[in-house]
């Protein structure tokens, strides 16, 4: 088979799905879905099999929003057996190409967590050996040549592994697409993982310390109990903290919050300083996207963070769709030179994180 294995959050995969589909369709890449409820995992299968490597280069895996990581099927599932796994797929694999990493993955399911053990233990003689043959690179470097190779052996149990591979350039540098982020003790709420990864996923690292950085000013709307201000406070930002709630004392005796018990809708900062609006709120999600297009549009933040959070039901796609264009629409009718990304983060559940960064004005 000649499939894209897409990775997403389980229960999402026809959103992962709906997309893949639209998305390739506008590349003039064709073909139909297969997928398994809850597994986190949608199959694209091509209908013309050399469009595969195609799509993965020209399509950025950063346009997609429901897939967190994918690759290209090289061949069919193998079945392996009870020994000398290792040699089964090297077998499989030859030794016509050359990769620079290797992930070792499973499903984002209990089924898959219960492999963790038996991955971890088969990836070290299996990079070793893929090393040894020079199917793999000797050592992992930061930055790739162009055109560079990520292998991916997804294992479905012991027994069962799909091997296929993504590029360096445009795939998710997390295993299945998932960060692991350590819970800080002094956060008040989980939360502060959301925006947590979503700062390392969306602001490129060379340039965190410039856009996240000391002395900025941030807008935190709906930030009760203080998870998301954490991570702004963290980073030594000055925090206009917005919620009718209640904010952890440990954040108000830092001195860098000001807490405002107000309608998030309703509140603005007196002066144009401010450099980020993040939001959480939970709010219908086009009255969330037109809030933060407005303060974009007023100049009143020049990034912005925020969920929008998915209503019940069907068309969960079409939800995000349908926010992100009403902002698009609100900023190019203001002529305003934009960038904007979504993506439904690991730590995310019924929400979608989009960032919208201002460039100018046209
Ligand atoms: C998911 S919680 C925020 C959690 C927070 N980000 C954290 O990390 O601790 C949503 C918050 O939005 C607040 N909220 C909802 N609607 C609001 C509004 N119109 N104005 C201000 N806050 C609002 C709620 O009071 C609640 O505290």
């Amino acid at each position: 088979m000649t499939a894209i294995v897409l990775y997403c959050r389980p229960g999402f995969e026809n959103e992962c799905a709906a997309e893949i589909q639209e998305k390739a369709g506008w590349n003039d890449v064709f073909g139909y879905i297969k997928l398994k409820k809850n597994q986190g995992l949608v199959e694209f299968h091509l209908y013309d099999a050399e469009q595969g490597d195609t799509l993965l280069q020209k399509l950025p895996l950063k346009r997609l929003i429901f897939a967190r990581q994918w690759f290209l099927t090289l061949g069919e599932v193998i079945d392996l057996p009870d020994y000398q796994r290792v040699e089964a797929i090297s077998e499989a694999l030859g030794s016509e190409f050359r990769y620079e990493e290797l992930r070792v993955e499973s499903l984002d399911t209990n089924d898959g967590k219960a492999l963790s053990k038996f991955i971890r233990k088969l990836s070290v003689p299996l990079r070793q050996a893929l090393r040894k043959s020079e199917v793999l690179a000797p050592k992992q470097s930061d930055e790739y040549v162009q055109g560079a190779a990520v292998l991916h052996a997804l294992f479905f149990s012991g027994q069962q592994v799909q091997l296929g591979y993504s590029y360096a350039s445009n795939t998710s540098p997390h295993p299945m697409g998932i960060p692991r982020l350590k819970f800080p003790s002094a956060a008040p709420s989980r939360s502060t993982l959301k925006l947590d990864e979503a700062f390392l996923h969306f602001i490129p690292k060379a340039e965190r310390e410039e856009r996240l950085t000391s002395g900025l000013n941030a807008t935190d709307l709906g930030s009760a109990p203080g998870g998301w201000t954490y991570q702004l406070v963290r980073r030594g930002m000055m925090v206009k903290a917005v919620d009718n709630g209640p904010m952890a004392d440990s954040l108000m005796e830092t001195g860098q919050v000001k807490h405002y018990q107000q309608d998030g809708f309703k509140f603005r900062p007196s002066k144009k300083n401010n450099y980020w609006l993040v939001c959480d709120m939970i709010e219908n999600p086009i009255k969330v996207a037109k809030l933060m297009a407005s303060w974009v549009i007023d100049g009143d933040c020049k990034e912005a963070m925020f969920n929008l959070k998915l209503l019940p039901g069907k068309g969960r796609y079409q939800q995000v769709e349908k926010g992100l264009k009403l902002i698009k629409d609100m900023l190019s009718e203001h002529d305003i030179w934009y960038e904007m990304y979504a993506k439904h983060l690991y730590y995310d559940r019924e929400e979608v994180t989009v960032h919208v960064r201002a460039l100018g004005k046209r």
